[in-house]
């Protein structure tokens, strides 16, 4: 047995989170920690993306019936995951941490990495500000937490950047006592690596490299958030009354309740042939990197928020749940790189956002300016590179 730590990744089991995750593996096993992902049989990544992480996979005993996806399905199905799985994943550490003291006395811990956007919260006063943190009231944040975060855990990582969150990284600091890194974006620390669920389709690239430059709306909900059919006529709509090309992704369940090809409207097809692209998966980072790529109408769930960022493409914010409310609204109030999209799809907004004018100028100016932040964060002087030394060391530290 090797005498490297090794740190113990455990995902929750969907996209969102497993994504980040991994990237989380691929930026501590640089640092010469040893990685192993505890993942759940349902939703579980592929190790043959990942040959250098040990998996294991814990049995969860989720029902057929449990994993079609709504809201109420998720809590309950983490709920299943959080019983079924404890046993096991207890098991499976006591054996780590006994064949570590009989073959190599070196020294393992686990610590409790989150990597979600969460405050504690009180329970009341949904509309009065929530103090030192304008401009949020209590009904924009996410789901209710306490302080079981600071709790449980000897630190805290957080995938975002100091620039980005500075004041509320720095209340977040004072709140948790205990030490945070925030040693993101993960996507740009991380070498890359395949850690989609679903296969992307990659001719959208080679679609996206006929199109001029910043012209191009891409139109992705995430993984999980779905759609009803009047919403998916409407964005439809929205998407011809552009008049600018679009690449959309229609995941297979992404319209509620359909199993069936989405309707779309009459002539729909004819204005795919003149200027769209749908797929079922995109290679998103690789889409959001494309020069043709001029604005992203998403859900803003936070890794597509950052990728997003990352690249300097200004945001059409339509958030569904939890942490994406809050996020969208650091996207079009703070930091300026966005705007809410109204109800109906709005073609003002996809305009605004794609065409030139003096709104979207200033936006893409400030995005640009993110971008740039970005790319500071991660060079070696950088913030959130900086950061990532404290964490290597602050492991390296640790004693079981
Ligand atoms: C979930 C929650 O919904 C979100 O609120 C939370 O912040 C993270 O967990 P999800 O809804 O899937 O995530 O959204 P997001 O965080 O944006 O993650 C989606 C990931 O899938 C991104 O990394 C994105 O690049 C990837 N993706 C999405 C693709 O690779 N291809 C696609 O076509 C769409």
């Amino acid at each position: 047995m090797s005498c490297r730590r090794c740190v113990v990744l455990v995902p929750a089991p969907y996209q969102g989170h497993i994504t980040p995750m991994l990237q989380l593996g691929g930026i501590l096993q640089s640092r010469g920690f040893s990685i192993v992902v505890a993942h759940t049989e349902y939703n579980a990544p592929d190790p043959l993306n990942h040959s250098s992480f040990a998996f294991l996979p814990l049995p969860d005993e989720v029902a057929e019936c449990d994993k079609a996806f709504s809201f109420t399905n998720v809590v309950n199905l983490l709920d299943t995951i959080n019983i079924n799985c404890k046993l096991p994943f207890k098991d499976y550490l006591v054996q780590l941490m006994e064949n570590v003291e009989l073959h190599s006395r070196a020294h393992y811990s686990v610590i409790d990495l989150r990597s979600e956007n969460c405050l504690p919260l009180p329970e009341c006063q949904m509309e009065e500000p929530v103090p030192d943190f304008y401009p949020f009231k209590f009904r924009d944040m996410p789901v209710p937490l306490t302080n079981e975060i600071s709790d449980k855990s000897c630190a805290i990582i957080w995938n975002t950047l100091d620039e980005l969150e500075h004041h509320h990284l720095s209340i977040i600091m004072k709140d948790f006592h205990v030490p945070i890194f925030s040693i993101g974006p993960f996507h740009k620390m991380a070498p890359m690596s395949k850690t989609s669920l679903i296969e992307e389709d990659n001719n959208c690239i080679e679609w996206l490299d006929k199109q001029a430059p910043n012209s191009v709306l891409y139109v992705s909900l995430g993984s999980i958030t779905s759609i009803n059919e009047k919403e998916l006529i409407e964005t439809a709509w929205g998407l011809i009354g552009s008049e600018q090309p679009f690449l959309w992704v229609i995941r297979d369940n992404s319209v509620n309740g359909a199993d069936f090809n989405p309707q779309l409207p009459d002539g729909f097809e004819e204005i795919i042939g003149e200027r769209g692209c749908i797929v079922k998966w995109a290679p998103q980072k690789k889409v959001l990197g494309h020069s043709a790529v001029g604005g992203f109408w998403t859900h803003c769930g936070w890794n597509s928020t950052l990728e997003s960022i990352s690249e300097g493409v200004p945001m059409i914010c339509r958030p569904d749940f939890g942490d994406q409310l809050i996020n969208a609204k650091y996207v079009t109030d703070i930091w300026n790189v966005g705007l809410e999209m109204g109800s109906p799809v709005d073609r003002e907004n996809v305009e605004k956002i794609l065409m030139v004018g003096v709104e979207a100028k200033n936006m893409r100016k400030k995005a640009a300016d993110m971008k740039h932040k970005v790319q500071n964060s991660v060079k070696e002087e950088g913030a959130s590179f900086q950061c990532l030394n404290k964490l290597t060391e602050f492991i390296s530290m640790l004693s079981s």
